[in-house]
């Protein structure tokens, strides 16, 4: 809680937009600016609103730099389930950022170890991360850090719980399509970003904000170290928000 700056909005759109003012606020002060992207349902009405914002001249993406928090093990990059096709279709493709200045880890990678520390080399030769998003799992997750007895520092292969399975087993025709590994950066690489942009709505997620923000830093809550982060914004629905 120490340095967490909250905002509460009425829905989870409106969540969105405040998100997107921040973004705003980064890309107007540093065009060439290093965003930390998320998937997952929570970043959509963001996403939306920032494709609406460049196409209205309010933000130009042209020079801005994007990397991703995770990808599913051995998925390739147009597999319709792959974190790269979730980011092609839900924002790049509708924006200016040039595609070589886009990077999602490689699912199909054949030396995971190799990729992940070139992923690393790749956003430090970048400057770092200035503006980091982040959803959060129902366990605490952040990326596809799961619950563990301590806190990863690289950006590593990890195996996905059952309870991430679970969540994600929407997205696919059967659960057992659902990859059981996945590539992620790692606690460490996030809290490497000078500013992080935390978005969670819903009532389904009230739980776990109130453990990660009101209670201690755990790694069984990954999300839990960022009361140490100096730069977080909270964007919450009141849905979500634990208080009344
Ligand atoms: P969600 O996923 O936005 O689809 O709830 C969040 C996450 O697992 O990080």
């Amino acid at each position: 809680m120490l340095h967490t700056r909250i905002l509460i909005a009425d829905t989870a759109e409106q969540a969105g937009k405040l998100a997107a003012d921040e973004f705003e606020a980064v890309i107007a002060k540093k065009p060439a600016a290093v965003i930390g992207l998320a998937t997952g349902s929570t970043p959509l009405p963001l996403y939306r609103e920032l494709i609406a914002r460049e196409k209205a001249g309010k933000i130009d993406f042209s020079k801005v730099r994007s990397a991703n928090l995770d990808e599913y093990k051995g998925l390739a990059p147009d597999h319709e389930q792959s974190y790269r096709k979730f980011m092609q279709d839900n924002l790049l493709s509708h924006i200016s950022i040039k595609p070589e200045n886009t990077i999602v880890p490689l699912g199909l990678a054949e030396d995971i170890e190799k990729m992940c520390q070139e992923y690393e080399e790749k956003i430090e030769s970048w400057g770092g991360v200035d503006c980091q998003l982040l959803g959060i799992g129902h366990d605490g997750h952040i990326g596809f850090n799961e619950p563990e007895d301590h806190f990863p520092a690289m950006t590593h292969e990890v195996k996905l719980t059952e309870m991430t399975i679970n969540a994600n087993k929407r997205f696919f025709d059967s659960i057992d399509d659902v990859p059981r590994a996945a590539i992620t950066m790692g606690i460490g690489t996030i809290m490497a970003a000078k500013k992080i942009v935390m978005i969670v709505t819903g009532a389904d997620k009230k739980e776990i904000l109130k453990k990660t923000f009101w209670g201690p830093v755990d790694p069984q809550v990954p999300a839990s170290i960022l009361q140490f982060h100096p730069d977080v914004t909270l964007i919450c629905d009141k849905a979500a928000y634990p208080f009344d």
